[in-house]
């Protein structure tokens, strides 16, 4: 396993359109584990292949509450079968723009489909933080970000945030 480095924004490939993957091979559960090592030492509970620059739809997550067993999934080409009516409004952070925290409105419950490192095809309910967590992820698959759904002046700040965090990390 190897840790990958996270992209953060403004980043080209974080904007980019994730391709289906067509089967799953030794490359793809590589890939699998090193976004999940990635995603544990980020600490992180979720991370989109785009976030490595790696434009497939692969997602990996982990939202056992702490101190729970671990309970790390890798999700291969994710559809959403059904999203719930009821809406529910969180505070989301993302590993791509580390220390922003905001509130965003997103369907309560999923169900997803999706194809699992097994070469089965799988669909479960998910509600709570896994449902925030899907939905976030699978933004990502579509170069789409949380702070998508803020306002444009509140986007920009953050933006130019990132960009000064940025440059004083490449200073280091
Ligand atoms: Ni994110």
């Amino acid at each position: 396993m190897s840790l990958r480095e996270i992209l953060i924004i403004p980043d080209p490939l974080l904007r980019r359109t994730a391709q289906p993957v067509p089967e799953i091979t030794d490359s793809i559960r590589k890939l699998g584990e090193d976004m999940l090592e990635t995603m544990y030492d980020a600490p992180g509970i979720g991370l989109a292949a785009t976030q490595i620059g790696v434009m497939k739809r692969v997602f990996v997550m982990d939202c056992a509450p702490e101190g729970e067993e671990p309970a790390p999934m890798v999700i291969v080409n994710p559809e959403l079968t059904w999203v719930s009516e009821e809406t529910e409004t969180s505070e989301e952070g993302c590993l791509s723009i580390p220390e922003v925290y905001e509130e965003v409105t997103r369907p309560e419950r999923v169900r997803m489909r999706w194809l699992g490192l097994d070469g089965e095809t799988h669909e479960q309910e998910f509600g709570a933080r896994w449902a925030v967590c899907i939905q976030h992820e699978m933004d990502h698959l579509d170069g789409k970000l949380f702070i998508d759904y803020l306002g444009p002046v509140k986007r920009r700040m953050i933006t130019s945030k990132m960009k000064k965090l940025k440059k004083e990390r490449s200073r280091v």
